[in-house]
């Protein structure tokens, strides 16, 4: 089956069809993806049924995957493999969360506008996620474009933000909205990581924000300032014409990178059961490394 790709969005998302997930895909439908998203950003599958062997199979054709942080909790009963990220309201057992579930709270900060795993030194390259169940209504998943709304900066903002090293920390963005229930070892395991605010994509050339609710200061600014400044740039990134609303369908796959997007969940009823699965691709190396050797090559 040949792939096609129809866009979604006027400046980014593509939904492909002509692929089945379930089974082992040729290289050159590999690469067709890859491209996709070099192109697209985000892109959609529907109808893809498919089990976690299957969604970790084809995520590893993409690049190493990331394990779950979960999977690091000393004595923490996983409901999934270590290699899917839980992005559901249910425990181990698959009940509801009750309401004041820590691990409720902890998912609650996926409503932030964020890409995931920024605050790892080398964060994510891809997400894949994975409906399994949705609720009837709400619950949707909402992407921003990056790089086009790095486009749309004004040249003194370009200016300003050229080399700067923002610091991302899952504490500071949990904290925003008052979760603050951290263990002494899990605060030492999750410092602050340096990441530049501005990138170049690799697969497109373009320039982008790395931006997230992680970021919580700007270096060498004081952090009020700096603060400030990241939350103009995130209220500048999330207006609505760079904004994508996903609405659910069971068995649909979006894969977006994380390098240049910024995605949130939206608000659903607690007491119906959502339930996503994740992988998720690292990426090569820490941003700054990345920006050190784009200036090597590149000399700008
Ligand atoms: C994620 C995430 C949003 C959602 O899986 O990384 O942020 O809508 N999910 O569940
Ligand atoms: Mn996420």
């Amino acid at each position: 089956m040949a792939i096609t790709i129809k866009q979604l969005h006027p400046l980014y998302v593509g939904e492909i069809s002509g692929v089945d997930l379930r089974h082992d895909l040729p290289q050159s439908d590999i690469d067709a993806i890859v491209a996709a998203l070099d192109r697209y950003a985000v892109v959609v599958l529907h109808d893809q049924p498919i089990d976690d062997a299957q969604q970790i199979a084809f995520s590893a054709r993409l690049g190493p995957l990331e394990t779950t942080i979960k999977a690091y909790r000393p004595g923490h009963k996983l409901r999934l493999d270590a290699h899917i990220s839980d992005v559901s309201n249910l425990d181990e057992e698959s009940r509801l969360l009750a309401l004041d579930d820590r691990r409720r709270m902890n998912g609650l900060g996926n409503r932030l506008w964020h890409t995931d795993s920024s605050f790892k030194p080398t964060p994510a390259k891809y997400s894949l996620l994975s409906a399994r169940t949705i609720p009837p209504s709400g619950g949707e998943t909402e992407f921003t474009d990056l790089r086009a709304a790095y486009d749309a900066l004004p040249d003194s903002i370009k200016a300003q933000i050229d080399k700067r090293v923002a610091e991302h920390s899952i504490l500071h963005s949990r904290s925003t909205i008052g979760f603050t229930d951290f263990s002494d070892e899990e605060r030492a395991r999750l410092p602050p990581v340096p990441q530049v605010l501005v990138r170049t994509h690799p697969g497109s050339g373009r320039k982008t924000l790395y931006l997230a609710s992680h970021a919580g200061m700007i270096r060498g600014m004081p952090v009020p300032e700096g603060r400030l400044l990241l939350a103009d740039l995130m209220e500048h990134a999330t207006q609505r014409e760079f904004v994508y609303r996903h609405h659910w369908r069971v068995g649909d796959l979006v894969i977006w990178d994380d390098r240049c997007t910024m995605h949130r969940a939206r608000d659903f009823d607690a007491s119906v059961p959502r339930d996503m699965h994740r992988t998720t691709v690292a990426d090569v190396a820490p941003t700054l490394e990345q920006a050190r050797e784009h200036e090597l090559v590149t000399g700008a």
